[in-house]
């Protein structure tokens, strides 16, 4: 033991030190030559960058298997609907469960590769989450991290049962405790950095900050628990998987159990909601896992996450305390969003200060005045809310009332609340807050991916009227971004300097240049149209296959398509009515911006079909064969009746059959199903 414990501080404290006092070195002479020559300094300088969004500063890097999220469930019955799915599923494989905390932390993902030394390993890369298939490479950050091995030695290797001489993945939450937490926040205070509102956002920041020398000193812990060898899943199940990482000198955390029924996964949830106060470090739940291999294997995923595995999340906590004011917003749609500006009170493990007050009607009803005490909510990662009103000879009623503002905030023109909505709406479509929202939805992750197009950069474009509508960013050139001036103040002088610096235009420009094949959903997308998010869009794409067979299209063409109901039609209808959107389309087409999209073939074999799922198929999930079904324009109904034309059954299949054979709906196994897709005849 106490070899191994020496073997673990060895190679776990093996920070790279020399490198990050350079780092730092140089970073300490850059900061001063800009504080003695301030028009020097540009956005995209190093020091810039410390504690802030990094713009382009890391690789991105490709994840050897994506990196899915976890579905949900809050009560008891929800977890016994999995729990019932996943036997329904497993058929005749085992069902047990490893129970673990869900750390509040952000996930990443480290590469190990063999080192040539005695058959050592050693780390290679250490990866953010990102969306789940590309992550930013954050090795050199990820290495100060004590908790992270920088080698681990073939007895270890050999002892997990790891194959020697292959390279390994394992993947964990970065967590910051919660001292280490408030002596960042300290630190940054005194520094005049604003603070990270809770640790999540803290070791979020830190983990990509571009000063190693920073993250070292910041007491991030890294807890594992996967294990991946070339993009598989270690073999041997989760709690084995468990095991192999304690003895390859990993931390795992040791609240963590096996269980079988859902009564014990309760338990165990309640002891974790005990224990959360004295952790040290934030949970926002626990995480279940099918523990066997093969068994993850048969259930699969859906497009986001893992059908074996699933995050109870704890509930809402509640605090109390003063509301000062009540500050409206406005967002891309022109809705304008109240918020409530409190007494910073502690709820949920962070210290809030603002929580959303749902709308007008709400604020009216509860009568709601500023001064008033209320009870604040937090649940996981919601935005705060305010609860209700708190009153009683402690907490009087606030004095001063609050009345909606009948004029935009941003730009006064009067706002408008349509028949039978809850939102006050600007709709003045020259709105600088429109504007600025519309550009920062456009230039977004999963729109048209505009990296370098931030809040900041928006303020700069918009304000000096270089930009008016997302059609002007086409138009912007190296000139127009370099003549970009801001006024700085540092130690006391004010002074004009350069928005963007040298290396960010030709960046932005490039991205912006890349924008524009991004495709018709993105674009559709991209306009801010009410009610036209990105399944829409996507579908609206496909059916269409151009801008211009949209912006010509009639209701009833719209509302053929899947999804598509009345209120979206008229929306879109709205919007094309509008001379300036149509002339924006017009602009953007112009520049160049690909609007056109592959139209999709309608499968029709199934057409007018009605299929009835029931069991466990041998090789199709049940979720692959509705797909298969869904594509051939088939339907999938969860009952049987006399309208059924198929039920299709695996083993296991229960009362659905029976109903069948009842009502004599012919019965297909995988195989006739298959068949049926190929050749449009049943066996
Ligand atoms: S398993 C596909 N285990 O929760 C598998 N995740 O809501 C998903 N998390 O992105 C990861 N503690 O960042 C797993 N013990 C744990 C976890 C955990 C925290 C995070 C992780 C993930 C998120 C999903």
């Amino acid at each position: 033991m106490d070899l191994r414990r020496h073997e673990h501080l060895y190679y776990v404290m093996d920070a790279p030190e020399i490198s990050d006092a350079q780092y730092d070195a140089l970073m300490n002479e850059l900061k001063k030559l800009e504080a003695e020559h301030p028009d020097w300094g540009t956005p995209d300088s190093p020091t810039q960058r410390v504690g802030g969004k990094p713009a382009a500063g890391f690789k991105k890097v490709q994840h050897s298997r994506s990196m899915l999220s976890l579905d949900n469930a809050y009560s008891e019955e929800e977890l016994a609907d999995w729990d019932r799915r996943v036997h329904e599923l497993a058929g005749n494989l085992p069902v047990e469960y490893t129970t673990e905390l869900k750390l509040d932390g952000l996930s990443v993902a480290l590469t190990y590769g063999s080192s040539g030394n005695g058959g050592s390993s050693t780390l290679r890369t250490g990866v953010t989450r990102g969306d789940g298939q590309v992550g930013e490479d954050v090795t050199t950050n990820v290495r100060t991290i004590r908790s992270v091995p920088i080698s681990i030695p073939a007895h270890a290797i050999e002892r997990a049962r790891l194959p020697q001489g292959q390279g390994f993945e394992v993947r964990g939450e970065v967590v910051m405790p919660e001292k280490a937490f408030l002596r960042t926040n300290a630190d940054r205070e005194r520094e005049g950095l604003p603070a990270f509102v809770n640790p999540r956002n803290s070791a979020a920041g830190t983990v990509r900050t571009l000063d190693p020398g920073i993250v070292a000193t910041r007491g991030l812990v890294f807890f594992a628990y996967f294990l991946l060898i070339e993009g598989e899943y270690f073999a041997a199940g989760q709690d084995a998987t468990l095991e192999a990482l304690t003895t390859l000198g990993f931390r795992v955390n040791p609240h963590r159990g096996r269980v079988h029924t859902v009564k014990e996964m309760m338990k165990f949830i309640e002891k974790a909601g005990e224990d959360r106060e004295t952790l040290g470090y934030e949970i926002d739940g626990v995480v279940l896992k099918v523990d066997a291999h093969a068994t993850q294997q048969r259930l699969g995923y859906t497009g986001r996450a893992p059908r074996w595995a699933i995050a109870y999340k704890f509930t809402a906590e509640q605090a109390m305390t003063q509301m000062e004011d009540i500050m409206i917003t406005v967002g891309r749609s022109g809705k304008l969003t109240p918020t409530a500006m409190l007494k910073p009170v502690f709820v949920g493990g962070v210290t809030i200060s603002r929580a959303t007050l749902h709308n007008a009607d709400w604020i009216e009803r509860m009568g709601l005045r500023i001064g008033d005490w209320v009870k604040v909510e937090r649940g996981g990662d919601v935005i705060p809310k305010v609860a209700g009103i708190v009153e009683d000879t402690e907490h009087p009623r606030g004095k001063r009332g609050f009345a909606f503002p009948s004029k935009c905030p941003e730009c006064k023109s009067p706002v408008v609340r349509e028949a039978g909505e809850a939102d006050y709406r600007c709709v003045n479509v020259d709105c600088p807050a429109l504007i600025r929202g519309t550009l920062e939805h456009w230039g977004s992750r999963g729109v048209m991916n505009i990296e370098g197009l931030g809040e900041a950069s928006i303020a700069a474009l918009t304000e000096g009227g270089a930009v008016k509508s997302v059609a002007d960013l086409y138009k912007l050139n190296e000139e127009t971004l370099a003549s970009l001036k801001q006024a700085v103040e540092r130690e006391g002088v004010k002074k004009e300097q350069r928005v963007f610096g040298p290396l960010e235009i030709k960046k932005l420009l490039d991205q912006i240049r890349k924008s524009k094949d991004a495709g018709l959903a993105r674009v559709l997308m991209g306009l801010s149209i009410r009610f036209v998010g990105e399944r829409t869009a996507e579908l609206l794409a496909q059916e269409f296959g151009s801008m211009d067979a949209i912006v010509d299209a009639s209701a009833e063409e719209l509302e053929r398509v899947e999804e598509v109901g009345p209120r979206i039609a008229r929306s879109i209808l709205d919007f094309f009515a509008r001379e300036a959107n149509r002339e924006l389309v017009a602009h953007l087409k112009s520049a160049g911006i690909k609007m056109t999209a592959e139209k999709k073939q309608r499968s029709t074999q199934l057409a007018g079909l009605t299929f009835v799922l029931t069991g466990t198929l041998p090789n199709l999930t049940r979720d692959e064969a509705k797909a298969k079904i869904e594509a051939a324009g088939g339907k999938i109904s969860g009952s049987v009746s006399k309208k059924t034309s198929y039920v299709v059954a695996g083993e296991e299949a229960g009362s659905k059959l029976d109903k069948a054979k009842e009502l004599k709906v012919p019965v297909l196994d995988e195989a006739g199903l298959l068949k049926l897709l190929e050749t449009s005849t049943a066996p």
